[in-house]
């Protein structure tokens, strides 16, 4: 690995003397740029779902959803502190839409994703289209896409947000708007993009390429029933469990162009390590287990949130059956060839 040369008092001075002219020498930080294996201040982390849960029902009666635009508060990595950042390209929040509130119409390049962690029959509408959301659903709005969110249900609605906002906003590509009504008008049938998109069945004249899943609502209901039936069918992944990507019927490729998502159910026991090039989010749905990543151990139960850094190695411990969610940047990093895993201890 590349160690910067030693600083003489001729360096310096030529150093002192380019910096005026916005010129450094690469050799001085040359091995910090181009590491042997990535580094990053990204730290492995737990949030315990029910003590957001508390600051988020003090936050409901500090702000409306209406004021606050979206009511979120922002799970920050111990290590980015300050930078709204989970990972060093994604974001994370848990949202609360109280009864009889709307988060207003807008819409953005970034790319979000909604994992219902608590309440049932809220709604969120997405180009014209209102779903219904339920406990672990997971729901896309794409770049651009309008979309706002309501309760007209008697109970508090949670959910996680992800969001690619640190990689759009490192790509200086942010642009974002609002609607002068609340909510936009509804123009399609709810449930419309899953009849047409969700059964192994498309309309005849579906366009061939699409860089986002026409269907906006994974209903967890079927992914939870696929997992099952998974399960009657062999044995687990060593590293994975049953673990499937969401995926987006056009191509078969990941349901987002910027954030992957999976679902997996875990059986009791531990998995084999494993360590990937992409920082990845859980949500636990179901069960409770821990996480051991590096030496730091993670409890986690249902509806907590984990990360685990890039090519950190991971083993998932699941005391009896366990689901979890996950997201991560694997699609960014597949698409520019920089997606490595490694399995086993090897
Ligand atoms: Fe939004």
């Amino acid at each position: 690995m590349h160690q910067p040369p030693k600083e003489t008092p001729e360096r310096r001075a030529f150093y002192d003397r380019i910096d005026k002219k916005n010129l450094t020498p690469l050799w001085t930080v040359m091995g910090a740029l181009i590491t042997p294996e990535p580094r990053s201040n990204c730290r492995p982390a737990v949030w315990r779902f029910d003590e957001i849960r508390e600051a988020m029902v003090e936050a409901g009666g500090l702000i409306t959803a209406r004021e606050a635009e979206r009511r979120v508060l922002i799970l920050e990595n111990p290590g980015l502190r300050g930078e709204s950042k989970i990972t060093t390209s994604l974001y994370a929040g848990i949202q609360l839409v109280l009864p009889g509130e709307v988060a207003p119409a807008h819409r953005h390049t970034q790319s979000a994703l909604r994992f219902v962690l608590e309440g049932s029959g809220a709604f969120t509408a997405v180009s014209g289209e209102k779903t219904v959301m339920e406990f672990g659903d997971f729901v896309i709005t794409p770049p651009m896409a309008w979309h706002d969110h309501g309760n007209e249900t008697d109970a508090p609605m949670f959910w996680l947000d992800g969001l690619d906002i640190p990689l759009v906003s490192f790509l200086d590509a942010s642009f974002a708007e609002g609607m002068d009504e609340d909510q936009q008008p509804v123009t399609r049938m709810a449930g419309q993009s899953y009849a047409e998109f969700g059964h192994n069945l498309m309309p005849v004249d579906a366009p061939r390429s699409g860089h986002v899943s026409p269907i906006f609502n994974y209903p967890y209901a079927r992914s939870r029933e696929t997992l099952e039936a998974l399960r009657k069918g062999g044995a687990p992944d060593p590293c994975h469990g049953w673990k499937l990507r969401y995926t987006n019927p056009i191509d078969g490729g990941w349901a987002m162009p910027t954030i992957g998502t999976c679902i997996q159910l875990l059986p009791d026991g531990s998995t084999t390590p494993y360590r990937s090039t992409d920082a990845t989010v859980f949500a636990c749905a179901e069960g409770k287990g821990r996480s051991h990543v590096g030496d730091t151990v993670l409890e986690w139960g249902a509806r907590d949130v984990v990360v685990v850094p890039s090519w950190q190695p991971v083993v998932h411990e699941a005391d009896g059956d366990a689901v979890l969610f996950s997201y991560s940047d694997r699609p960014v990093q597949e698409k520019l060839g920089l997606w490595r895993e490694r399995r086993g201890n090897a």
